[in-house]
């Protein structure tokens, strides 16, 4: 696999608190660093919140296609992931590849298509340098989330329980490949999990050579 230096993921099941050491660390942020996400904000991304939302109804197989192409955009479109690295910037981006090959290798398995669809649409995007995996108990994922206004589609208890299990089936295939994988206890305190994700990227040769 091809992998993009400079380039960190954000990996867990619903409610694993990614988005929170997204918010972490851009306060932390210094003038390397660069916090995306996927589904993006642009057209294809809105497009996908709003089936996850369950405005819209699209097939397993529609949304898993939408998926890569957003992916699609967000690396090489303009300003985008590999243009951020290619200028010496660390991209710190919460959610990837994996989520596609976890959430719609679940659905798409539930369906005509198959799980292969997931990885035959993204197996040809890179890979990142470091991955994170916040690992969580779906139960306490499922008090966590009970706390937000608006439920999206694979945010139940036994979707969740698959989500997991798919994501320690998946690791080690993906850090075989090349990607450093960091699994993160995050039932921890959310500064706790700061810290954790702090120390493993100070190990990063581009914070090693910019402290
Ligand atoms: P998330 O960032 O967890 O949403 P929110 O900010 O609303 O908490 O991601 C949205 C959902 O999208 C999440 O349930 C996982 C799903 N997803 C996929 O199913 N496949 C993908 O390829 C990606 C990137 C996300």
């Amino acid at each position: 696999m091809v992998i993009i230096p400079n380039f960190v993921v954000f990996e867990g099941g619903d409610g694993s608190g990614t988005s929170t050491q997204m918010d972490l660390l851009r306060r932390r942020a210094g003038p390397f660093l660069y916090c995306t996400a996927e589904p993006t904000e642009g057209p294809v991304g809105k497009l996908i919140r709003e089936a996850l939302g369950g405005k819209v109804s699209l097939g397993a197989e529609t949304l898993a296609r939408l998926f890569s192409a957003d992916r699609q955009e967000h690396l090489y479109g303009s300003g985008g992931i590999v243009e951020h690295c290619g200028r010496g910037t660390l991209v710190v981006c919460d959610r990837y590849v994996l989520s596609s090959l976890v959430y719609q290798g679940i659905t798409c398995g539930q369906s005509a298509f198959g799980e292969d669809l997931p990885l035959l649409l993204n197996r040809d995007f890179p890979g990142p340098e470091l991955l994170f995996f916040f690992d969580l108990d779906p139960d306490i994922a499922a008090k966590r989330l009970e706390a937000r206004a608006e439920k999206e589609i694979y945010e139940y208890r036994d979707f969740q329980v698959s989500v997991r299990q798919r994501y320690r089936e998946l690791l080690p295939r993906y850090s075989g490949e090349g990607v450093r994988t960091v699994t993160i206890d995050a039932s921890q305190s959310p500064e706790k999990v700061g810290e954790a994700v702090w120390n493993e990227l100070q190990k990063l040769p581009i914070l090693l050579k910019n402290a």
